[in-house]
């Protein structure tokens, strides 16, 4: 099963470009950039994660961007995790990066963006790793410095596939951003949303997520297995959910296999991602294998969330082909 998984061409679809900065790099960007990092050793580092919710991730998690504050930097933070992509068969990736966490710190928008863009350019040339940009919005800030940041992207719209909204889901609905998911809707973007597992009101979230924002894909979304007409509007719209195991271990002590087997039971598009991997220590491949393991999940399951990761990406329907017919043959091979 472990070389079964390992060796398996992948996509992965959510996963925070800023949760792949790993201890070492933080050292690394820290001395260059002379910033003070609170801890002696990357080991050090890396005993702090204490987390059991989501508040105790997202303080530390904001609070070690501070050593990213070139363009250099955030290409080699893109270039170091899509090496790692490369390096577990991850094939495509669609990544999440959060603009208003690093213009909120004195660092332009053009410098955030224009690292990230040189990394997948390279990535895709040099390592054959596929990547599309998700910028995310955080709820937890106002809804007008959302609304800029979607006129901050317009000159490189081309690099972005779609938005998404991710951080503190308490109080910040799903709604307070209706305009500024319909600007992006207008201008072509693909739209998801954070629906953290067990938030305050979210079977509301889910709910405003389907019904008022038209969302093309669900973060997260495990509860929306507690309400028959929530998991039959996902199921019938065909909408994807991006579920991130290890990432929700932390606040519920179990990585949902239980409910991942019930969304595949219901005919929902269940994926599995890392989230946060340099945080939560598991990039992709460990998130599968953990959870083939809680839940013993068979291989034709793996495969199906697998496949399920491609169908529901926001690829032309041509490349989502192309990388369904490698994994057929990957599958086919090592049937025989
Ligand atoms: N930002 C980074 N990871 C996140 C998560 N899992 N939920 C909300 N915001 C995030
Ligand atoms: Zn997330």
């Amino acid at each position: 099963m472990q070389t079964f998984i390992e060796n398996m061409p992948k996509a992965e679809l959510h996963v925070h470009l800023e949760g792949t900065l790993e201890p070492e790099l933080s050292f690394e960007l820290a001395q260059r950039n002379g910033i003070d990092i609170p801890y002696r050793t990357p080991e050090e580092m890396i005993q702090a994660y204490d987390f059991h919710d989501l508040p105790s991730f997202l303080k530390i998690y904001y609070a070690a961007m501070a050593v990213l504050q070139k363009e250099q930097d955030f290409y080699q933070l893109t270039w170091q995790y899509l090496k790692k992509a490369q390096s577990q068969k991850t094939l495509y990736v669609e990544l999440f990066f959060d603009p208003q966490a690093h213009t909120s710190r004195g660092v332009s928008f053009d410098t955030v963006i224009t690292g990230i863009r040189r990394a997948q350019e390279q990535a895709r040339v040099e390592l054959g790793v596929e990547s599309q940009l998700i910028m995310c919005f955080l709820r937890d800030m106002d809804a007008d410095s959302a609304w800029e940041h979607l006129q901050l992207v317009k000159p490189y719209r081309d690099w972005i596939v779609g938005v998404g909204l991710d951080s503190d889901e308490k109080d910040n609905p799903p709604i307070k951003f209706e305009r500024v998911f319909r600007e992006a809707r207008g201008m072509g973007l693909k739209l998801t949303m954070h629906c953290d597992v067990n938030q305050k009101n979210t079977l509301a979230h889910i709910g405003q997520c389907l019904d008022e924002i038209g969302v093309d894909r669900i973060d997260h979304g495990v509860n929306s297995l507690e309400d028959e007409r929530l998991w039959r509007s996902i199921r019938d719209k065909g909408l994807g959910l991006t579920v991130c195991p290890v990432s929700n271990r932390f606040v519920v002590q179990s990585l949902t296999s239980g409910e991942i087997r019930q969304m595949l039971a219901n005919g929902m598009k269940a994926t599995i991602n890392s989230d946060d991997p340099a945080y939560f220590r598991a990039y992709l491949n460990e998130n599968l294998l953990e959870l083939q393991a809680e839940g013993d999940f068979t291989r034709d399951e793996i495969a199906t969330l697998v496949a399920n990761a491609f169908e529901v990406s926001w690829l032309p329907e041509e490349r989502k082909r192309h990388y369904l017919t490698q994994l057929n043959q990957y599958l086919t091979a090592v049937a025989a």
